[in-house]
């Protein structure tokens, strides 16, 4: 071996030396920032962000006064703690208006009426308020049911507005208003309950008829109870309810329940009512003016009582009302589902070819599902009505004969 190479070799072997000292280093860096990475939480890179949002817009001392680390709302009285504001740090900044989420001004009006410190984030927006993660604590992991309400949601489910599906929490406690300015979804759902006369058939806080199940706590039922066989898309409480409204008989083949003709929007806006009838346990002071019940107008309660006491009150009390009018005994129908009784005599004898007699004795169609099963009358009680539609028959042609004259 001569002198060279050795001396090659040597400085060789020192190189070797420095490179895998100088590797070393770099995968210590390496797995440093990787394990410091790991072991950041996503929030502590929000609070940052923000704090040179706050330096740049207003300055390095107001971003010195941003309070660090997890920061959370503890609502006592609702149990919930919600750490939303660990990320959502400008909620209560003014001059955020126009920033982007989370580092943007709430809304400010709906915090009025709504203070924080009572309402926490969660009982308004969903999610989960004790993660810190995103995903996580806007809902979006496994084994949690009540993810954000938000923009995510409403495209998901095609919904155009996209406070929408948050309207269904409002409404857990503005439940009993007629009307409730930010709601504009739920108000025009609980404007169609009203003039389609859904009551002919349900019972609704308490209230209505028993043909359909009562919807007092619709909102409590979950997917597993209803079949999804004839659901065209994802199976959930929401696709569900709005096909059920857009056409009843589509998924219950032998429902009585009317085909209203509602559009998407409609009927969409009645799957989101119906979900948030659910029960609460919310202490009082969180029910808006106390107000616990449905009262009805004193002009519904004086029809009720004009009918039940009037000259048609056995089609009130038959419940044939639901869906028939009996115009000349002063009965409105509920929902007009069939046809004005009035002209009973005459209709049926033109349309089926039958005697009023022999169709309620013999009923076809829709009357021969509603006399078997929703509405029995026994033999008696049909003589009754044919009895009675006699009576308003000839009362409606002298109503006529009255009007030509
Ligand atoms: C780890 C940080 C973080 C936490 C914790 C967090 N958020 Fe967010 N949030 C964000 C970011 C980032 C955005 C903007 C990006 C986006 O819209 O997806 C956002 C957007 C939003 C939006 C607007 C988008 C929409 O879908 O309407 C709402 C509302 C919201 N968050 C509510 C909440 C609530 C309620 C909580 C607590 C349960 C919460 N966030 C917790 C980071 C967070
Ligand atoms: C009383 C109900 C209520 C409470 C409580 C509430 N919010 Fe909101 N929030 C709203 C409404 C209403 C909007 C406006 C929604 C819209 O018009 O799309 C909103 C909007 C937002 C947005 C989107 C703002 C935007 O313009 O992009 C975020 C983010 C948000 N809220 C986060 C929070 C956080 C975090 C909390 C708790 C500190 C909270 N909210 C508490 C009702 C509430
Ligand atoms: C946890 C129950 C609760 C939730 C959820 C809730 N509110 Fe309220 N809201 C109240 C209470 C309580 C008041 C105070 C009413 C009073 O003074 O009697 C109120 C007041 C209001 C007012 C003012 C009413 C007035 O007459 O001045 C509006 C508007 C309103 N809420 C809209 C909303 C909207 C929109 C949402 C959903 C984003 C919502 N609320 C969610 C309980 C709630
Ligand atoms: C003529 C009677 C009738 C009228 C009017 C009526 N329904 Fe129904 N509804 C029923 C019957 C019967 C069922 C059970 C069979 C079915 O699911 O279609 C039902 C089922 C429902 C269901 C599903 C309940 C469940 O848990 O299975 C909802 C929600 C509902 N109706 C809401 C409404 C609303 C809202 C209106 C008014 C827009 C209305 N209904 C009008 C008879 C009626
Ligand atoms: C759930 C709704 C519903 C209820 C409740 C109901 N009907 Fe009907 N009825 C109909 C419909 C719809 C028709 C139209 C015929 C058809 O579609 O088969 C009809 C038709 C009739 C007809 C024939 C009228 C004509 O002009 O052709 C008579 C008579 C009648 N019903 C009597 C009654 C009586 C009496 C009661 C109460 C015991 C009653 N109905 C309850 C839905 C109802």
């Amino acid at each position: 071996m001569n002198h060279k190479t050795m001396k090659q070799k040597l400085e060789f072997a020192a190189k070797d030396k420095l490179y895998v000292s100088i590797a070393g280093v770099l995968f210590l860096i390496v797995t440093g920032y990787i394990s410091y990475d790991y072991l950041t939480p996503e929030w502590k890179e929000y609070q940052s962000e923000f704090s040179d949002v706050v330096a740049e817009k207003f300055g390095e001392e107001r971003a010195a006064t941003i309070p660090a680390g997890l920061q959370q709302i503890y609502v006592k009285d609702l149990n919930l703690s919600d750490r939303c504001i660990t990320c959502h740090q400008a909620v209560e900044w003014k001059g955020l208006e126009n920033g982007h989420n989370p580092y943007k001004t709430h809304p400010a009006a709906i915090l009025k009426s709504h203070p924080l410190e009572k309402f926490g984030c969660t009982t308004c927006h969903s999610g989960q308020g004790y993660a810190t993660d995103m995903n996580s604590a806007h809902g979006f992991s496994e084994h949690w049911e009540d993810p954000l309400l938000g923009k995510e949601l409403s495209e998901f489910y095609v919904v155009s507005n996209k406070s929408a599906m948050m309207q269904v929490n409002c409404n857990k406690c503005h439940r009993f208003d007629k009307e409730t300015k930010g709601m504009d979804v739920i108000n025009r759902a609980k404007q169609l309950v009203n003039e389609k006369g859904c009551r002919a058939c349900h019972v609704v806080n308490g209230r209505g008829g028993t043909v359909g199940p009562d919807l007092t706590f619709e909102g409590e039922k979950s997917p597993e109870q209803f079949s999804f066989e004839r659901v065209k898309g994802f199976a959930s409480m929401f696709t569900w309810h709005t096909a059920h409204f857009k056409n009843p008989k589509e998924l219950v083949g032998e429902t009585i329940m009317p085909n209203f003709g509602f559009t998407s929007n409609d009927a969409q806006a009645l799957a989101l009512l119906v979900m948030s009838w659910k029960k609460t346990k919310l202490p009082v002071e969180y029910i808006p003016s106390n107000n616990f019940k449905d009262v009805p107008t004193t002009e519904e309660m004086e029809k009720e009582e004009r009918m039940k006491n009037g000259p048609g009150a056995f089609f009130v009390q038959k419940r044939c009302f639901v869906c028939h009018s009996v115009s000349s005994l002063g009965v409105e129908a509920a929902a007009q589902i069939g046809p004005d009784l009035a002209m009973a005599v005459e209709d049926v004898q033109s349309r089926f070819g039958r005697t009023l007699d022999d169709f309620l004795m013999k009923p076809t169609g829709t009357m021969e599902v509603v006399l078997s099963t929703m509405l029995p009358l026994t033999k008696e009680e049909r003589l009754e009505a044919i009895d009675k539609l006699r009576n308003a028959y000839e009362l409606k042609k002298k109503e006529k004969l009255a009007v030509k004259k």
